[in-house]
């Protein structure tokens, strides 16, 4: 839980946070992060994330776009009923029924904001919005005031800001504060931008834009030349007061800022980037860990801040140096970003309100039912491994906890496997609460799992794109973790489960993917012009 706190969260008065070393950090993993291949969560993983967002101090959680889908709507409705202390954006364009949408959406929360957004570059106004410039400012205006209607924390941005001319940019800047935009963001949408001409940017538009002072200047940099932190940073230098970031940097094709990276640029070089922000770094692990098991999307080992090697020293001049003295090769310490070591956490007779505890420090506060599931298939793991860490144990509650939620559930599977073929799945799943058992062959035991799950549930246009497993930790006992990508015209999914049995892994992995597209689905592709 978050101790720091350094500055209330809630009321973000443009007047006092320009004037300071304040950063507001806006996180939209759960939006922009979202939005990217095989990154969508469901509800419960939604909320699970904004709660640790929140604890973490993220001054705002963009929750997501409300017009996209129903499911988008219910979940940023059900962040901003339950996150305490962030202000929960909701994504509209520059459409009235957008913004209603997003009103609704963002209306149980304590603290709201609306964020629409236009483009304003030469590029998208011809050929995509195909408006003209005079039309993209009424549109401004017009979208901005709507907002305003239902809260007085408007944010406005710049789609493909960092490509808009300078003159354009100032005229849309000066319009969207006058309708009354408190936050204003110039994304780097398509991650083109380079420091320098992003920082310049920034500069520019606090010299020439005669009401800036009225808003919070914010960046939104995407990584795909690799520099959305080193952007987001040169932002901050020239007078931006607000970071949007993702957790892992997931996002767009190659991704947003890491909020990871950000930060512990900020606290590991104060001397160069003297800014302040709310956030406890000691839960970037912790935050990190929990989106990779809930989108299956593994951080490369030499990701900086949460890559399993960011703190390894694998050679010997490098280990001989941090036996004796750790600062000759780490710059942070693993516990400023909350790494421990993997502890033996609990056993086979270890109790309901152990477990209970143990989940709750990890950040899992389950409902009665979903911790008797969890608190079973504890105990079948504890019967057949020695030894559950912590990662195991997310893995339990990640992987499984929604099945009983899910359309398509597992129930059980018989696998016949080894050198004397046919190799054979007898596989029963609960499919919309009828329960239906399917017996295939294939080439190989994964194979015919496979092949029964698409017996019991046909899917004829979905294909396999990955088919990944690793060990959750060490040991012949270890969990396997199962990754399965699937695809469905264009759009991608990632299923993923842990089990000590290599096979019950892979088909929860594939059946928890399939139940991700069906929620992909559901959504509909937003054409991004107004
Ligand atoms: O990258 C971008 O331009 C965006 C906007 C919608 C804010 O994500
Ligand atoms: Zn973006």
């Amino acid at each position: 839980m978050s101790t720091q706190n350094k500055f209330e969260r809630g009321h973000i008065d443009p007047q006092t946070v320009n004037g300071s070393n304040r950063v507001i950090i806006f996180d939209t993993t759960l939006r922009d992060g979202e939005q990217s291949p095989g990154c969508s969560m469901n509800l419960e993983e939604k909320l699970r994330m904004a709660a640790i967002l929140d604890d973490m101090g993220v001054d705002v959680i963009e929750a997501g776009f409300p017009i996209a889908s129903q499911g988008d709507f219910e979940s940023v409705q059900e962040i901003a009923r339950t996150v305490k202390n962030a202000t929960i954006a909701g994504l509209c364009r520059a459409k009235a029924s957008d913004i209603e949408a997003s009103a609704e959406a963002i209306a149980p929360a304590k603290h709201k904001r609306i964020h629409t957004f236009i483009s304003t570059s030469p590029l998208h106004m011809k050929h995509k919005l195909q408006m003209s410039p005079e039309d993209v400012l009424d549109a401004i205006y017009e979208s901005v005031s709507k907002a305003r209607q239902y809260t007085d924390d408007v944010e406005w941005s710049a789609e493909d800001g960092s490509r808009t001319e300078d003159d354009f940019l100032c005229r849309a800047v000066e319009t969207a504060i006058k309708a009354g935009a408190t936050t204003i963001n110039i994304p780097d949408t398509v991650g083109y931008a380079s420091p320098a001409d992003y920082g310049a940017q920034f500069a520019m538009l606090i010299e020439r834009v005669p009401n800036m002072d009225k808003a919070i200047l914010s960046v939104h940099c995407h990584n795909d030349l690799g520099m959305a932190v080193a952007n987001s940073l040169a932002g901050i230098q020239n007078g931006a007061r607000q970071i949007e970031c993702t957790i892992n940097g997931i996002g767009e094709r190659a991704g947003n800022a890491a909020l990871e990276e950000v930060i512990m640029a900020i606290r590991t070089r104060n001397d160069v980037f003297p800014y302040e922000n709310n956030i406890d770094t000691t839960m970037i692990t912790k935050a990190s860990k929990t989106l990779s098991s809930i989108t299956g999307f593994n951080v490369q080992p030499n990701k900086a801040i949460v890559g399993a090697n960011a703190f390894a020293h694998e050679s010997g001049i490098h280990q001989d140096g941090m036996l004796k003295d750790n600062r000759t090769y780490e710059i942070m310490t693993p516990a400023s970003v909350g790494l421990t070591e993997s502890e033996l956490v609990l056993g086979k007779h270890s109790g309901r309100n152990a477990l209970r505890t143990k989940l709750s420090e990890l950040g899992f506060d389950l409902g009665d039912n979903a911790f008797q599931d969890v608190f079973k298939r504890f105990k079948d793991l504890a019967d057949r491994k020695k030894t559950i860490f912590e990662e195991d144990l997310v893995s339990l509650v990640s992987a499984d906890a929604l099945n009983e939620l899910e359309t398509i559930q597992f129930k059980s599977l018989r696998v016949h496997a080894g050198s004397e073929g046919p190799q054979k799945a007898d596989l029963t799943l609960t499919i919309d609460g009828e329960e239906k058992t399917a017996s295939t062959q294939g080439n190989g035991p994964v194979d015919a799992t496979f092949n029964a799950i698409q017996q019991l549930f046909p899917h004829p246009d979905v294909s396999l794109l990955l088919y990944q497993v690793h060990a959750v930790t060490k040991g012949t006992d270890a969990q396997a973790d199962v990754t399965v990508k699937l695809e469905e015209n264009g759009k991608t999914v990632i299923g993923q489960a842990a089990n000590v049995d290599t096979m019950v892994a892979s088909a929860r992995a594939y059946i928890r993917a399939l139940n991700k597209l069906l929620i992909k689905r559901e959504k509909q592709t937003i054409d991004m012009n107004p």
